[in-house]
């Protein structure tokens, strides 16, 4: 990107191009190579923007940024309960700690104690109710972070509260009748008499109850805010936010101004996957509050068991099902009740439930269903978005009833699933009421199916498993279809600005923000294959809402859908004035302008693209654009849950293999193969990217990452990575085949592109079954593990001991 790039950036680089030619099997060279001679800019793989910068340490996080002078570091006391009140802290104790400048609390916020970002019901700083162990109830303030955190620690001490007994689980919640917000219900009944009906008539009957668990973003990059004081009371925050405007609109609330006197940026996140979607806010606000307090600048840099202790993370979900299905496994009635552990305040479990409720169809057409989704208050961390979004919850718990199904009618899992699957081009909608109208689920399971040799290897299992007593093998093959929009309906826009300075270099703004999706990349890509030019003059700057107002979180995959549009509508109008300035000068057809290869042809002629720059400048043509984009056609009844929530569905499908020590419970995951639609790709390398992180990421949900609270204290006591096992590079399977699926979205997505960041996230739902599969194999015939997830080897012991009692 840079003509100056070091040495050491540049062996990066080289590293970076190594990866990227071991995918070259699953890109398709050809058609990239044709892309790149027609001079597009899109549909071809290049590494990240920032790749280069990434891995020679060069790439600015927040906290490698100078520090100005005075400035201030912050730590949190945390409560020391779950349940309670806070009766006094002893701050002059606290004050009189050598090192420290000031201590906060709730009664120094100017304006507004709350963060919540859609419910009003999120304290900053304790106001006197504990929630959660680990809830902050005081802010420290000192000339370095060591002292900071040492002061904040005495929390413990100095904190006299008054505790009460927690409420933990989400069953004991439901039981209690504790919601963060009302229960939804999801139903579709037809004339025959609705799901009870149904499944009251059916030849069969599957009924049970299951969980699965939450699930840490564990970003590499923890939460982190640098508030700096401005004149007359302004504020500029640079936060490591997936939401910049939300965290200006908290942040204004909490100093009691206008959103206008507060400035957030984010140049690049170090990862965020949902965690920091809502969750940056209490941290903003907190460094904000303490800037303006003491008119210094003050940095909030989270340490990752406060992290952990703090934030909140995916919902764990309890459910009871009932279903009725007819000899094939076809589901004619299903009941579902979801209860999910929203934590002690609202956050975004709403939107997660109803996700969450959206997504139980997966890729299969229910007659008759009735959901209801209870989001259970318990006194714990609020949980929030991760990745799927509640998709992945609701998805989930239908591939678990027809994986039961299946064994119990002693078919293949694949045969049930595909008996149930939407119908091609029926008008089948799903119990929302969207009709399914872009299915593509049987070619592309039937492909993958075919190139993973399901079959034969469904054989081979089997024959191991025969001859092998404690090693035993499992597979099996497992759909996605995900839905793509927000779910709520005004979020679904976005904002883009596009200078073209007049030596021909392109600054592009736009309301996404990058936390390592490639979302700059895209979006540079857009913009410079709208006005034909080089990749290399296109530079992506940090989302700042001094630029564009008003941006949706980047969040529910749609970053590039929404801010590659608009950035493609900024560049559009720009281009459409060179071309006005260069035809009339021949006095040509502007429509006959081509741009392309950083080239403008026009009445025969060519110029360079900087040359027609520097002449439209002369001829005074405004050269910088904004965009501005709205996602078409969507609807939304709340209360009804009916509508159109989304633009289109993102399918995939997953085919895994593992082997499970039956003696142990350990298991491993031998070969995955993976089709996953992205449309037509923007760029392949990075779509590839985003599947593969997506797999194991979701493989770590369900197999290994396992969060405990004490039973009576209500502690995390999983706080940090020596007691919370997410995945590594040796949990990568030896055989990792992701393909893209071949073919456009019919939805006139930003070049026919598909949405990439959560739907594969499901995709490793095949890694989890497989593991149900071998354990099945250590019992009778026929048997039904009730195998909970994550599968830890703890998980598939009890499974395995269950299997074998009922022998
Ligand atoms: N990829 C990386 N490397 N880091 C991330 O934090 N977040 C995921 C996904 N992929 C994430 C990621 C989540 S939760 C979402 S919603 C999308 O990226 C958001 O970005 P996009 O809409 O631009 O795809
Ligand atoms: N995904 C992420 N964030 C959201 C959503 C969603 O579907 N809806 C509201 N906020
Ligand atoms: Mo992603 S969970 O929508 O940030």
């Amino acid at each position: 990107m840079n003509t100056s790039i070091p040495k050491h950036v540049l062996a990066g680089a080289e590293a970076f191009a190594d990866y990227r030619d071991n995918q070259k099997a699953r890109i398709d060279v050809a058609q990239e190579a044709k892309a790149r001679q027609q001079g597009h800019q899109v549909g071809i793989s290049r590494s990240h923007e920032s790749a280069a910068w990434h891995v020679a340490g060069e790439a600015a996080y927040i906290d490698d940024m100078p520090e100005l002078a005075g400035s201030l570091h912050c730590a949190l006391g945390l409560s020391p309960v779950a349940h309670g009140r806070l009766l006094s802290l002893d701050l002059d104790a606290l004050r009189a700690q050598p090192g420290v400048v000031a201590v906060l609390t709730a009664a120094d916020i100017p304006g507004v104690n709350d963060c919540g970002s859609i419910i009003h019901d999120d304290p900053i700083l304790c106001d006197g109710e504990i929630r959660y162990l680990g809830q902050p109830m005081f802010a420290v303030l000192a000339r370095d972070r060591q002292t900071a955190r040492r002061v904040a620690a005495l929390a413990r001490k100095l904190a006299k509260v008054e505790e009460a007994e927690p409420v933990l689980t989400p069953q004991q919640a439901h039981a209690l009748g504790q919601y963060v917000v009302p229960p939804m219900q999801l139903l579709r009944e037809t004339d025959t008499g609705g799901a009870p009906q149904a499944i009251a008539q059916a030849p069969h009957r599957l009924q049970g109850t299951w969980e699965v668990g939450g699930q840490e973003q564990f970003y590499l990059e923890g939460q982190i805010s640098y508030a700096i004081p401005k004149e007359g009371g302004a504020m500029h925050v640079l936060c490591s936010t997936q939401h910049p405007s939300e965290m200006q609109h908290l942040v204004a609330h909490a100093l009691g101004v206008q959103a206008h006197a507060v400035h957030v940026e984010c140049r690049r996140m170090g990862g965020g996957f949902g965690g920091k979607e809502s969750q940056s806010a209490l941290f903003a606000c907190v460094a904000a509050v303490a800037a303006r307090k003491l008119g210094r600048p003050v940095k909030l840099r989270l340490d990752r068991d406060d992290d952990f202790m703090v934030t909140g993370r995916r919902h764990c979900f309890w459910y009871e099902y009932d279903i009725g299905y007819d000899e094939a496994g076809r589901i004619l009635g299903a009941e579902v009740t979801m209860v999910s552990r929203a934590g002690h305040s609202a956050d975004l479990s709403a939107p997660v439930m109803t996700r969450a409720l959206c997504h139980f169809d997966n890729a299969y057409w229910l007659p008759n269903v009735r959901m209801r989704g209870f989001m259970g208050k318990t006194n714990t961390q609020s949980n929030t978005a991760f990745r799927g979004f509640g998709g992945p919850q609701g998805a989930i718990v239908m591939e678990n009833i027809l994986d039961g199904i299946a064994r119990q009618l002693g078919k293949d899992a694949l045969d049930v699933r595909r008996a149930n699957f939407y119908a091609k081009d029926s008008g089948q909608c799903t119990p929302y009421g969207q009709e399914v109208d872009d299915n593509i689920i049987h070619e592309l399971v039937e492909q993958l199916e075919a190139r993973s040799d399901y079959r034969a290897r469904r054989a081979q299992v089997e024959a191991f498993n025969a001859s092998s007593p404690v090693l035993k093998r499992g597979l099996a093959l497992t759909p996605v279809k995900f839905g793509i929009s927000f779910n709520v309906k005004h979020f679904n826009q976005a904002g883009a600005l596009v200078h073209v300075y007049n030596d021909g270099s392109i600054l592009v703004n736009h309301g996404g923000t990058e936390m390592g999706q490639g979302l700059n990349t895209k979006v540079a890509q857009v913009v410079a294959h709208e006005l034909g030019v080089a990749f290399e003059r296109v530079r992506v700057t940090a989302t700042d809402t001094t630029k564009v107002a008003n941006t949706s979180a980047t969040a529910a995959s749609t970053g590039t859908d929404l801010n590659g549009k608009a950035a493609q509508d900024a560049a559009r109008q720009i281009r459409e004035r060179l071309a006005a300035c260069l035809a009339a000068q021949h006095g040509a057809d502007p429509a006959s302008v081509r741009f392309v290869n950083d080239e403008v042809h026009c009445a025969g002629q060519t110029l360079g693209f900087a040359a027609l720059v520097k002449q439209a400048y002369l001829e005074r043509v405004q050269l910088w654009s904004d965009g501005f984009y709205a996602t078409p056609g969507l609807s939304w009844d709340g209360a009804a849950m009916r509508g159109r929530p989304f633009f289109y569905f993102a399918y995939g499908a997953a085919v895994s293999e593992v082997v499970v020590d039956s003696l142990t419970g350990e298991s491993k995951l031998l070969r995955a193969d993976v089709i996953h639609d992205v449309g037509q790709s923007l760029n392949p390398a990075v779509d590839i990217g985003q599947v593969e992180g997506a797999f194991i990421q979701g493989m770590g949900w369900l197999t290994m990452e396992q969060l405990v609270w004490h039973p009576k204290t209500g502690a995390l006591m999983t706080h940090a990575p020596s007691t919370y096992k997410i995945p590594t590079a040796n949990d990568c399977p030896p055989v990792l085949n992701v393909q893209l699926f071949d073919g456009a979205n019919p939805h006139d997505s930003i070049h026919r592109s598909k949405a990439v960041g959560e739907p594969p996230l499901l995709l490793p739902f095949s890694v989890f079954f497989a593991i149900r599969d071998a354990v099945a194999a250590t019992g009778a015939t026929g048997c039904c593990p009730p195998l909970r997830a994550p599968a830890t080897a703890e998980a598939v012991l009890d499974a395995i001991a269950a299997v074998q009692t009922r022998l």
